[in-house]
This record gives C-alpha cells, structure tokens and sequence, in this order.
C-alpha cells in the first residue's frame, strides 16, 4: 500500500465523504482532482480522465464552460444575492421561471426554485400535502414511489428512495410513503413474460396497492423517466402508459423526476417525453446549471396554484422556501445553460449520437462479464454478472463493480458503480463521436482487466 499524500491525509483527517465507505477509504485515501477542460477532468497528479459520469450526472456542457463562468461573474458583479422571500423578487429569477414554465412538458402556471434534487422532491411532497389540505380531502397524502427509485437524501426524499442504504439505520422511510415494484425487466419479469405483459403487471399491482390503502389515502406517485442511480433502468415502453391510467382513475398527483433525465439526456427535452408519461408536474435540478452552480426547480401546475392562494388566504403566508431559492447568480447560469442547449441545439445532437453512443454500450453487452446492457439517449449501465445463463450475480463481498470502477480509472475514464453491480455511463452531452468511441475503447478495457482479476481470484465461483 503506498503511504496517502498529504493532501490525501487531510481529506481523511477532516472530510465525511458522501456515499463512500469511511473505514476502507481511510487506508486507499481519495482520488483528488485539481481541473476540468471539456469531457475531461485531471487529477491532482496531471493525470486526464473522460469524465463518463458528467460528475455525477450533471455536467451537461462539460467543464470549463466560459459562456457559464461569464454569465455567473457578471451576475455577481450586478448583484450577488437576492431572495424571493415577503414579495422580493429579481429580474434573473423571474425569466427563468418563464422559460421553464415555456420548456415544461406540462402545463405549468408557476415555478418553484430549490437548490438540489432532495429539496425539489421534498418541496413536491409538502406541496402535495398542502394542497389536498386545501380542497378539504386530508386524509389523502400517501405517496407512491417505487423500489430502486432515487429521488434523493433529504428526511423526505430519502424515504421516497427505495434503495436500502439510504434508509438502512437512518430510520427511514417515514410514514406514508409506500414503494411499487421496480420496472426492470431483466431482473424482475416472470419467466416468458414480454415487456409489455410486465408492464400490464405492475400497473394492475399499483391499482391493487392503491385500493388496498384506500384511493382516499393516496396523493400522488412519483417516478423518474429511466430510473438513474438505482441502476440506468429503462422502463418497458408501455409502462408510463398503464401506470398514468392507474393513476389518473385514482386521481393521484403524478410526479416527473426529471432530475437525471431533463434537459436533453435521453434524447428529447425532458426524459417523460421520450417515455409516453404524462405527468402533473416535474422536478428539475443538475443540468439546468450544468452542474455549474447548484440548483432545482419544481413546476406547479394552476389547479395546484390555486390551492396555494387558498392556503395563503387563510394562514397568511406560504411558508416554504430556501435562503437560496432563486439564487440570482444560480439563474443566471441557468439562463445561459438553457441558451446554450437551445442555440446549440444539443437535444437534436444528443439524439443524432444515440445510436453510436447504445451501440457501443449494447456492443458490451457480448462481453463474458456483462448481464444486460441497457440505456436510451445518453445514459447506460452494463450489469455485471458472474453468471451470464443464470443471471446470478456476484457476492457483493467480491467488490467487482468496483473493481471495475478502478480499473476504469486506471484507463483514464470515470464512470460508477451503482446497487447490483451495475457501471454507469453518462458523459457530457457535449461529447463528440470520437470521444464516444474512446470512452467505450477505455471502458472495454477495464472490464478486460475486470475479467482477468475476476478469474485470477475464482470471484465468480459459487460460495
Ligand atoms: C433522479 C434524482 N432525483 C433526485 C436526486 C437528488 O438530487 P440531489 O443530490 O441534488 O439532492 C438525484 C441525485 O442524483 C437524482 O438522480
């Protein structure tokens, strides 16, 4: 074991990394990097890597953008801060509510801004609640999520996450949040069924889940379009379908997380157009900033607006909101990340690289390591396996998702690995088709060097 550097035994010495095992990284130390020029990124020691993650699946127009440095340092010359609290307001904040309120694939009377993921979903269920609070129907607030969903870490948005790890010994989930059963079909479709046979299954299983609780008791389901962090998992293509009927007979609320997925990622503006949902609202966050500043949004449809005036009417206030909510300088960065998105066209370009970009993923799909290969637009996972016949998977104690993790990096490429041995992909959209092969040539070779080790210590035998 190399003895860490001294920036590495600082970080140990001070830092609580998120989603990371704090007692083994207190002997392998960090990975720190220093700067960022395009789809790359360079570690403290020089070393250059495609960043095949977009950071953590945000930095749309990769690193190093001077259009988005401008528009942030003009901005804080012009004024630094400004809130949106007692009826204050400021010109960067009011124009991007009205793009979003024009881009929204929903119609949208008013915006909310929040500073991350979590807050927007959170914000989504306090809206939710006060709402139906407001049309005198109190007893209908349970929420609707689905296993291996990932809508973030906040008290709230953490329960709304199906994944264990989240929830594991943080005593969660709270109550009223329910979980239907993930749209995976490799994994979880019984023996002969077709994509759309499952789907029919899991949308009369919501049915059944919401009588079982009472359609009274029930406010809303929220979903991503292709689930992210529970593992790049891409719903049959009827699914959204079923499911919004279920929802719409039940008159339950339904939630769009767009937070992976919106802005160009699966080749169309936001991810539920590509997937025929048909939602109330969404939640925004990530590539609005490109990654750049922190910032999220929720859209808010006008039968829900009124509901709010209701409310207002009758406490006084609305009370809800972030310091940061609408950050002037955050705006501003979104404004120009969604001038850029447009005058460049990247939604029209992220969809003329799909078929290069899931060919070479699906390509991967042969390799002896490989389950399932499986994405849409710009996003993909390959699941790996120790056995491709059976399906069965690796003994989590093996560590070989994050072996190849490692070995990627040792290629010079940043991807992840996510529950159920699954290795992300989703480079900047930015990326070029030249770089599009280079990054599967790199990640090709890590799961070479993955096999090998693999055989070398027997990990795929049966324990
Ligand atoms: C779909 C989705 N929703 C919500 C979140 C939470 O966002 P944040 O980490 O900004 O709180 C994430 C984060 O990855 C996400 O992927």
């Amino acid at each position: 074991m190399t003895p860490l550097s001294n920036l590495a035994v600082r970080d140990v010495e001070t830092l609580i990394h998120p989603y990371t095992n704090l007692a083994t990284m207190r002997e392998s130390g960090p990975l720190v990097l220093e700067r960022g020029k395009g789809i790359f990124v360079y570690d403290s020691n020089g070393k250059p890597y495609i960043e095949g993650m977009s950071g953590l699946w945000c930095t749309a127009l990769g690193y190093g953008n001077e259009e988005l440095v401008e528009a942030a340092a003009a901005q804080m010359r012009k004024l630094s801060f400004a809130h949106l609290f007692s009826a204050k307001s400021h010109d960067p904040a009011i124009e991007l509510a009205e793009r979003l309120k024009e881009l929204a694939p929903v119609p949208t009377s008013k915006v909310f801004f929040c500073n991350s993921g979590s807050e927007a979903n959170d914000t989504q269920i306090k809206l939710v609640w006060y709402m139906n609070n407001a049309l005198g129907r109190p007893a209908k607030k349970k929420i609707i999520s689905r296993l291996k969903a990932y809508h973030g870490v906040t008290v709230a948005s953490a329960s709304l996450t199906g994944l264990p790890a989240n929830q594991r010994d943080f005593d969660l989930p709270i109550a009223g949040i329910l979980h239907a059963g993930c749209p995976h079909h490799y994994r979880f479709a019984q023996a002969g069924e077709s994509e759309d046979e499952f789907a029919t299954r899991l949308a009369a299983e919501l049915a059944q889940m919401i009588e079982r609780e009472g359609p009274d008791t029930v406010a809303a389901f929220i979903a991503e379009p292709v689930m992210g962090a529970g593992g790049v998992i891409v719903p049959p293509q009827s699914y959204f379908e079923k499911v919004g009927q279920v929802c719409r007979r039940y008159d339950v609320y339904m939630i769009a997380d767009e937070v992976i997925c919106g802005f160009g990622r699966l080749g169309t503006t936001f991810g539920c157009q590509s997937l025929g949902f048909a939602p109330d609202s969404i939640s925004v966050a990530k590539a609005l900033t490109s990654g750049y500043v922190p910032m999220a949004a929720v859209t808010v449809p006008e039968s829900m607006y009124q509901a709010l005036l209701v409310e207002s009417r009758k406490i006084g206030t609305f009370g809800h909101g972030f310091t940061y909510s609408g950050h002037p300088v955050a705006a501003a960065v979104a404004l120009k990340a969604l001038e850029i998105y447009a005058r460049d066209r990247l939604v029209e370009a992220a969809a003329q690289k799909t078929p290069q970009f899931q060919a070479r993923l699906h390509a991967l799909g042969q390799h002896a390591l490989v389950g399932e290969a499986r994405g849409r637009g710009l996003i993909g996972a390959l699941e790996l396996v120790a056995d491709k016949a059976t399906k069965r998977s690796f003994d989590p104690k093996s560590g070989v998702a994050p072996g190849a993790v490692r070995f990627a990096e040792e290629e010079g490429l940043m991807v992840r690995f996510l529950v159920g041995d699954a290795v992300s992909v989703c480079p900047p959209l930015v990326i070029t088709p030249a770089e599009i092969d280079e990054l599967f040539d790199r990640l090709g070779r890590a799961l070479d060097r993955t096999l090998d080790w693999v055989r070398r210590e027997r990990l795929a035998e049966e324990t």
